[in-house]
């Protein structure tokens, strides 16, 4: 399977491409191929009025890589890893941008928005989010936001990692390791169900009929 991770800080050597990186070496772990990029490397512009933007034959003129990486990379992924720093209690800014933009590849104006509508859709997400404050509720926003994206796209949303840490680096310090627990994410993110019941669902009432028991660590 192919694993793509979008990093959306502008410190490369920071805290959230970290969790993305041991996200993809699970992912490695279990024989995928995969790939980041830096979306600050990608996005130069953000989304604009299509209806003065927009080429005669219906194109986006924002002329920089987000294009290809739409077509050659997120399309052909089978899972996606987004990871980004808590901005303003937030996703970071590229990262909105990366989304935004969609809107230019699928509306009914772009050439073959059926086909990149129904290529972006059906794809594993994970999220990665690094943030200085602790409490549970300063990433809430986030992993609403991006959990109602990934319903949109009919995603499957495997997990989210937080880790806490300010200065690049400093999140291999978090003592709840999380950087540990985004390996874990990685290497378990084609393997498990993930569940969205209704009343009505049908289910066994056993959750992981095949997974061994994990000891408490001492
Ligand atoms: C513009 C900006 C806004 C930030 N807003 C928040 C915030 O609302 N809450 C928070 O906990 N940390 C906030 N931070 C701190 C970052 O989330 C934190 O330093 C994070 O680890 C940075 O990730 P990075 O190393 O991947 O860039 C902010 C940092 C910046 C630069």
């Amino acid at each position: 399977m192919r694993v793509l991770a979008l990093s959306s800080s502008p410190r490369k050597d920071g805290n959230s491409r970290l969790l993305a990186e041991a996200v993809l070496a699970g992912a490695t772990s279990r024989g995928h191929d995969v790939e980041i990029v830096d979306l600050c490397e990608v996005i130069t512009a953000p989304l604009r009025d299509c209806r003065t933007c927009r080429l005669a034959d219906g194109r986006c003129s924002i002329d920089d890589g987000y294009e290809t990486l739409l077509r050659d990379k997120v399309t052909a992924a089978d899972a996606v890893v987004l990871a980004t720093p808590l901005y303003w209690y937030g996703i970071a800014g590229q990262l909105k941008i990366f989304i935004d933009r969609i809107f230019c590849y699928i509306k009914a104006e772009a050439p073959r928005s059926g086909e990149t509508m129904r290529l972006l859709m059906n794809k594993r997400l994970a999220v990665v989010i690094s943030a200085e404050e602790s409490y549970p509720g300063a990433s809430l926003g986030v992993v609403a936001q991006l959990q109602e994206l990934a319903r949109y796209l009919r995603h499957d949303f495997v997990g989210v990692v937080r880790g806490v840490a300010n200065s690049r680096g400093e999140i291999r310090r978090d003592p709840a390791g999380p950087l540990d627990q985004a390996y874990d994410l990685g290497a378990r993110l084609f393997d498990d169900a993930v569940t969205d019941y209704r009343m009505d669902t049908a289910r066994s009432g056993v959750v992981w009929p095949c997974r061994p028991e994990r000891a408490v660590k001492p």
